[in-house]
């Protein structure tokens, strides 16, 4: 997905690993942590500079993991009508649709903006070769829809924040 919207042209990406972050169980908001490690101050400054971002987890006991659910408990405003691609992985054939619920549920209400578009990946140990090429030819034709999705909503909240600050129109 990073590969393929680079080869559009229109935006820059950058992965976010959360096991790199390393976020403590969460015991305060970022914004009330006095000292907040580099890391996460790090992590902090690219989620609130990025105009989009792409959520992709792996569905766990019909949810998402706790460790994305500690991510969105630091922030808040960083999410703030930012776009959300959420891409789910799953064992089972019907590739995290449950996850994919919940985190539209909780983003949502964080005040972002979950695109309609999903993309479900049904069992995921089968579903790809070694250089990580999915197997199932649909990919190619979802992943287009999905990153047009995702494109439309970032620019037009990118045009709309540009006009707001008189700088595009
Ligand atoms: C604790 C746990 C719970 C899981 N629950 C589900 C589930 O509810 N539905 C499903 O399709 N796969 C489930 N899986 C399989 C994962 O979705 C699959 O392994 C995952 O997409 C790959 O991520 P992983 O590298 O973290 O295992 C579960 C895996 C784990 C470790």
């Amino acid at each position: 997905m990073k590969k393929r919207l680079e080869e559009t042209g229109r935006v820059e990406t950058e992965i976010l690993d959360l096991r790199e972050v390393d976020l403590p169980m969460l015991e305060e908001r970022f914004r009330n942590i006095e000292n907040p490690s580099d890391r996460m101050a790090d992590f902090q400054r690219r989620i609130a500079a990025a105009d989009a971002l792409v959520v992709v987890s792996p569905e766990y006991n019909h949810g998402y993991p706790a460790v994305l659910k500690n991510m969105f408990d630091h922030f808040l405003p960083e999410f703030r009508r930012k776009p959300i691609g959420i891409i789910t992985v799953s064992a089972g054939s019907l590739g995290g649709i449950d996850c994919l619920g919940q985190l539209r549920h909780v983003t949502l209400w964080m005040g972002a903006l979950p695109i309609p578009a999903a993309f479900p990946v049904t069992k995921v140990a089968e579903s790809f070769d070694e250089e990580g090429r999915a197997l199932d030819p649909s990919y190619e034709r979802r992943s287009e829809r999905f990153l047009e999705e995702l494109l439309w909503f970032t620019e037009a909240t990118v045009r709309q924040r540009q006009q707001e600050n008189g700088a595009g129109g």
